[in-house]
């Protein structure tokens, strides 16, 4: 949703600009800009596309000298993605150059009042506001600091921006509500929307607050509040590297993710499930921590949402009343909440604008608030009482995948964690199915730390890519499930849609027959996700789309009863039925990254999305 770049330093800072607006193009694509200022003034160079055609517009990098230099990569909301509309925006002298991400809802008002002075505008953006207002306060006599702090004070909405002014070796940024980040490196400072933007030169790092304003030189960073008091930001080590953060040997992020879920899993696991005491124990969650708690709420969005969904069977399934919910529904339809519910915002990168909203509605219900995410510092992990990360290594691909996995690993491991501090939920069941008592705790224990490599058995088979070019010509695609299999089903057809453009739906298997039926024929392949959770049925509901024509793919372990039946096979290993549809969703990423691949999507950006959402 936007990545925003800049560089204050002692050398050149163009190369480590397009370095850092290639690393955020998973923000956004729409267009991309730099500009750059050295004793001549300031230099702009912007372009509707991808970096790529930034990068070709400025094939002689000398014309844009200059240490000092901020970035931009767009996810469009106000106006297309046109030339015009790239950041960086300037003030009518080119006095003033500034990158934005979010979003800044009072623009019209502050637009309507600067065109009254006398302003002109060259685009359709909210952000062109903010030089504008600049160059008011310059003209008026304010100094650069206290102009950029006087434009700030008039916004209203979410922004994380930075701004520079002609002749001056400094930056200016401030956030509020949108992701911004400094990196420390021995020749200067880096200041992004994300660590991966700048983790090429350095893992040192100052997440910034909401309400904190920076001033930045070469030899020197301030921080200081909204009101332009000091304050005090102490930088961390992030333990990301730069490798990981690139695509390696691989074609496209998403696959090279996709592959990475067996480390992922290992990291998330890690001290956290111990088989000779037969114990989970999350060091955030420490027992009894949500003692007093009698149910509890998931908020996510998209992938997140699936993983949510399968936690809250897991929870349910110990005894733990549980509900899932979209966050961006949450305000307008939660059910109740207060401060004997748990509320688990589950996101990714911790930066969602719509979990986020769903979070300050949860506390202002009085609830507690955990969060399961990705990125350490993110604005979740701020706004939540409690922290559990999903370890998972940074991921670029617009679609989630290693982190879907992580996400739903630590639920599972979560529910069977929170059982103890619910009056009754762990003397429930201990039959395998249900997924209670202590044989079955054990075995699960067990089977987490042998998923890895159960993962890693489906990572070696081709299966899914004859599949995927067997069906390639189909007209729909239909993914079915139950229990545990209904999430990732979900997360089945999500992920075919968004990365092939092809059409796909996730349906509870039993509800085929009550409408989707009807879409069904030869060319409609139904793919049946079987965890163990009424298979029986499944098989029905399967057989229903069959007799009609549909060609059946089952995704089992080998001699399930459904491989009798399925025109098609995609082999999961066996293993306790919780971790059963975390195998199954593996299979269904490689089928929907193979047919993506064969059909040449551009895979890592699929048009009209990003991966961190910071609207709502
Ligand atoms: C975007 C991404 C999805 C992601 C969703 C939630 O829509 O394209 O892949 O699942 O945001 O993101 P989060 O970071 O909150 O998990």
């Amino acid at each position: 949703m936007c990545g925003i770049i800049g560089r204050v330093g002692t050398d050149e800072a163009i190369d480590s600009l397009l370095t850092g607006l290639e690393n955020l193009e998973y923000r956004g694509y729409d267009s991309a800009g730099v500009a750059i200022q050295n004793g001549a003034g300031i230099k702009v160079q912007k372009r509707s596309g991808k970096v790529d055609e930034l990068k070709s517009a400025l094939e002689d990098t000398t014309t844009l000298e200059g240490e000092v230099g901020i970035g931009h990569t767009r996810w469009s909301t106000h106006g297309p993605p046109t030339d015009e509309n790239a950041h960086p925006h300037t003030d009518s002298t080119r006095d003033v150059a500034v990158v934005h991400n979010g979003i800044i809802e009072n623009y019209g008002d502050l637009k309507g009042q600067l065109e009254a002075a006398g302003h002109e505008f060259t685009s359709d953006t909210d952000t062109e506001v903010i030089p504008h207002l600049m160059q008011r306060y310059l003209d008026a006599g304010f100094d650069s600091e206290r102009a950029f702090r006087a434009a700030i004070d008039q916004l209203e909405g979410s922004y994380a921006v930075a701004a520079m002014v002609a002749g001056e070796h400094v930056l200016y940024a401030a956030r509020q509500g949108s992701p911004l980040v400094v990196g420390l490196d021995d020749d200067g400072f880096f200041l992004a929307s994300d660590v991966p933007a700048f983790l090429e030169y350095t893992d040192d790092v100052v997440y910034l607050e909401d309400g904190d304003v920076v001033v930045v030189e070469p030899d020197r960073i301030t921080f200081t509040d909204a009101t332009g008091d000091r304050i005090d930001r102490t930088p961390e080590t992030v333990e990301w590297d730069p490798e990981q953060a690139g695509k390696g040997a691989y074609d496209h992020y998403m696959h090279k993710e996709i592959h990475e879920q067996p480390t992922a899993l290992t990291q998330a696991l890690e001290g956290r499930v111990n088989s000779e005491r037969g114990e989970i124990s999350l060091e955030s969650v420490p027992a009894a921590a949500f003692e007093g708690v009698d149910r509890v709420q998931f908020i996510a969005c998209g992938t997140s949402y699936h993983a949510s969904l399968y936690g809250s069977i897991a929870m349910n399934r110990v005894g733990i009343p549980t509900s899932a919910h979209l966050a961006n529904e949450y305000g307008t339809s939660a059910p109740p909440a207060d401060d004997r519910t748990l509320v688990i915002a589950v996101t990714q990168s911790g930066e969602t604008a719509d979990t986020l909203s769903a979070m300050r509605h949860a506390r202002e219900q009085g609830a507690r608030l955990l969060t399961v995410t990705n990125v350490v510092g993110s604005t979740a992990t701020r706004r939540a009482d409690d922290v559990l990360l999903i370890r998972a290594g940074p991921e670029i691909g617009v679609a989630a995948t290693k982190t879907f996995s992580s996400q739903a690993a630590m639920l599972v491991l979560l529910a069977r964690r929170l059982a103890s501090d619910f009056e009754g939920a762990s003397s429930m069941s201990t039959t395998r199915e249900t997924g209670g008592g202590r044989e079955d705790l054990e075995t699960l224990i067990d089977d987490l730390q042998g998923l890895p490599r159960a993962m890693q058995s489906i990572l070696e088979s081709d299966a899914a890519e004859r599949l995927a070019e067997q069906y390639l010509d189909a007209r729909s695609y239909f993914f079915i499930g139950r229990g545990l299999g209904y999430p990732v089903a979900l997360e089945g057809a999500l992920k075919f849609k968004e990365i092939t453009y092809e059409h796909a739906e996730g349906f509870a298997a039993g509800e085929l027959k009550h409408g989707p039926l009807a879409l069904v024929t030869s060319e409609t392949p139904v793919v049946a996700v079987f965890t163990g959770d009424a298979d029986g049925k499944v098989c029905n509901n399967a057989e229903e789309a069959q007799t009609r024509g549909a060609p059946l793919i089952a995704v089992c372990p080998a001699n399930h009863r459904a491989t009798e039946i399925a025109d098609a096979h995609l082999e999961i290993p066996a293993i306790h039925p919780a971790l059963a549809g975390l195998l199954a969703n593996v299979q269904l990423q490689l089928l929907s990254y193979q047919a993506a691949a064969k059909l040449g999507r551009p895979i890592d950006k699929p048009r009209n999305l990003a991966k961190s959402v910071t609207v709502e």
